[in-house]
């Protein structure tokens, strides 16, 4: 009797212990949901986005597809956790992939719960399932900077066409009307007839015509006009100019792919006139360390190591210094004023507005004019960021009162145009 109650207590005990077995197997299972997928990004970035991405190889493997590849969603939180201790207990999948990637160490994350980590599974598999947008082309951006370089040359082209068919079909058709004039000269017509024949408008008589001459002279003359304009206007105009730098350095990587702040390279461009273009002891400070991972020892990478006197194999410093000499690509007169910090930090326009959508440039281009009119064009349309700027309550006030309550402060209110804010 007693044994009996013992083991049925035993296999109620089996019971609850399969039953919470299970259930926690259920719980982790991963979120579908929004919230849970907006809060794995956050942790995602913040955590694992140095070693992993979730469709690229990094210094961990891609993310995508990883629940293919694990065991289980609970074995996953456990590696998490402590990658360590698992490849320690002498787990296969564990001791495989450690392997796969040269013994590296993944970070333990002790302080993360079961949720967090299901969370930013979500993430994962969320962002896996998302097809990637093609990148929105260069061409069709670059024509918002005012001039439109590839289209007029296209244009060009097609007058040009357009040109000599209609002269080739001038000429085919003079060649029907002659050959038809021998074929009806050759049958008796009557007198109506041959004055249409007959008739004055002959070829040769069309081409020394003063109308015909009218139109050629006219044509050409414009031709040579508009070249010569062109040509004038385009004088210290460098849009698109994209010189080959002695690194072959990329923004689409750095400010890209790798989401690194413009301001973390130039370094000026809230505080002064110049953005600054970085040294490169700022290079090293990544170069050093992601030498270990996917590029160490490129040909681009060593003439950084040169520009610094680094020395890859032992890790040291030489002392002797050469710094990289980089092609300056815009560059206004020195009769102008141009001030980064004022644009930037004041009047909090995105450096794309101006430089074009540099992330996505692997060589950098002139994206705009920077041209005179190019300036007062933007003062004149763009109104004043005043938000959060006491220093422009009093103007606005001032600028209501005198133009009316709904009046927009632009640039060329607060003085934008004058000659001598430009020019020294
Ligand atoms: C310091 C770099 C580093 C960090 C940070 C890191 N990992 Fe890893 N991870 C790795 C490496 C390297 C591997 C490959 C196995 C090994 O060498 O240990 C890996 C493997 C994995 C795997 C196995 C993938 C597969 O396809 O088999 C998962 C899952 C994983 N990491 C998740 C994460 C998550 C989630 C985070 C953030 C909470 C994270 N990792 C943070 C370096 C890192
Ligand atoms: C990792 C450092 C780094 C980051 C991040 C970076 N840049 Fe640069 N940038 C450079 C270097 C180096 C050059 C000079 C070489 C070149 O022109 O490619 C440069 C050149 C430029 C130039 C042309 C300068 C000239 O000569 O006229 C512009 C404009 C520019 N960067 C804008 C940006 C913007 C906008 C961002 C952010 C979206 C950004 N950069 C992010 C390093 C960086
Ligand atoms: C914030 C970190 C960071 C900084 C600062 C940085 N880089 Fe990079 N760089 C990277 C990463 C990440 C990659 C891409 C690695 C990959 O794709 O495998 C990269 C790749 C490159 C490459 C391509 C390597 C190849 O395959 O040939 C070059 C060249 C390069 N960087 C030059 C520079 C120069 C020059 C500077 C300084 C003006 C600089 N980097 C500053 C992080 C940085
Ligand atoms: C209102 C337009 C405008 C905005 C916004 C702007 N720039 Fe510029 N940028 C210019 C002009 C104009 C020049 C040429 C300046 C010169 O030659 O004196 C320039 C030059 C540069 C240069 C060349 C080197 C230097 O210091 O002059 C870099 C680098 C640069 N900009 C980066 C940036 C970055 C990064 C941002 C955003 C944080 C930004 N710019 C925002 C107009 C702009
Ligand atoms: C994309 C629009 C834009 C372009 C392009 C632009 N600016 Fe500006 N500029 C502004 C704005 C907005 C302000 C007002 C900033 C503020 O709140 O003080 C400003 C202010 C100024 C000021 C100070 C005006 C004052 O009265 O205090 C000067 C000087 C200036 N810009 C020069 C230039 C020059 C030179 C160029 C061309 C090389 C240029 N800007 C191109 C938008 C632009
Ligand atoms: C918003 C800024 C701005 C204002 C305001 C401005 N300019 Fe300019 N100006 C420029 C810039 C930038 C250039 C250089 C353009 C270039 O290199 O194509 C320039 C060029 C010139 C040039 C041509 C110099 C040469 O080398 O061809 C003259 C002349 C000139 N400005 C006169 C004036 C006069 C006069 C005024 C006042 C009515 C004025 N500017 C107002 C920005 C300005």
């Amino acid at each position: 009797m007693m044994h009996y109650r013992v083991a049925r207590f035993h296999s109620f005990l089996t019971l609850l212990f399969f039953l919470t077995v299970s259930f926690t197997l259920f719980a982790q299972t991963v979120p579908t949901d929004d919230e849970s997928i907006k809060s794995g990004e956050q942790l995602f970035k913040t955590n694992c986005y140095t070693c992993h991405r979730v469709k690229q190889k990094w210094t961990g493997p891609a993310l995508a597809g990883y629940e293919t590849r694990v065991p289980s969603i609970a074995w996953t939180i456990e590696w998490v956790k402590n990658s360590a201790k698992l490849i320690a207990s002498g787990d296969e999948y564990a001791n495989k992939i450690f392997k796969e990637y040269n013994n590296s160490q993944m970070t333990a994350f002790t302080n993360l719960k079961d949720d967090q980590i299901l969370d930013i599974l979500a993430y994962v598999e969320a962002e896996a399932k998302k097809v990637d947008a093609p990148a929105p082309g260069q061409d069709t951006a670059a024509q918002a900077g005012g001039g439109a370089a590839v289209p007029s040359a296209y244009l060009n082209l097609i007058i040009i066409g357009m040109f000599v068919i209609l002269l080739l079909l001038l000429v085919i058709l003079v060649l029907i009307v002659n050959a038809l004039k021998k074929f009806l000269n050759q049958r008796d017509l009557s007198e109506e007839d041959k004055d249409v024949v007959e008739s004055p408008y002959t070829a040769a008589s069309i081409i020394r015509s003063p109308g015909f001459i009218f139109v050629v002279v006219f044509v050409v003359s414009a031709v040579v006009f508009k070249t010569v304009i062109d040509g004038l206007y385009s004088i210290g105009v460098q849009q698109g100019y994209a010189p080959k730098q002695p690194i072959a350095f990329s923004h689409k990587i750095h400010a890209g792919v790798n989401e690194v702040d413009c301001k973390y390279c130039h370094t000026g461009v809230l505080k002064g006139k110049q953005a600054n273009i970085p040294s490169a002891n700022i290079c090293m400070n990544c170069h050093t360390y992601i030498q270990q991972g996917a590029i160490s020892g490129t040909a681009e990478i060593s003439k950084i190591y040169a520009a610094v006197g680094y020395d890859p194999a032992t890790g040291r410093y030489s002392g002797k210094q050469k710094p990289i000499e980089w092609i300056r690509i815009h560059n206004l007169p020195d009769l102008a004023y141009f001030n980064h910090a004022q644009h930037v930090n004041v009047g909090n326009i995105e450096c794309q507005t101006c430089h074009g959508p540099i992330q996505e440039m692997d060589v950098v281009k002139q994206y705009s004019l920077l041209t005179m009119g190019w300036c007062i064009d933007c003062h004149r349309k763009t109104n004043v960021n005043t938000k959060d700027n006491a220093y422009y309550d009093k103007l606005e006030q001032l600028h209501k009162a005198a133009k009316g309550q709904k009046a927009a402060m632009k640039v060329e209110d607060i003085g934008g145009l004058e000659c001598a804010k430009c020019h020294y």
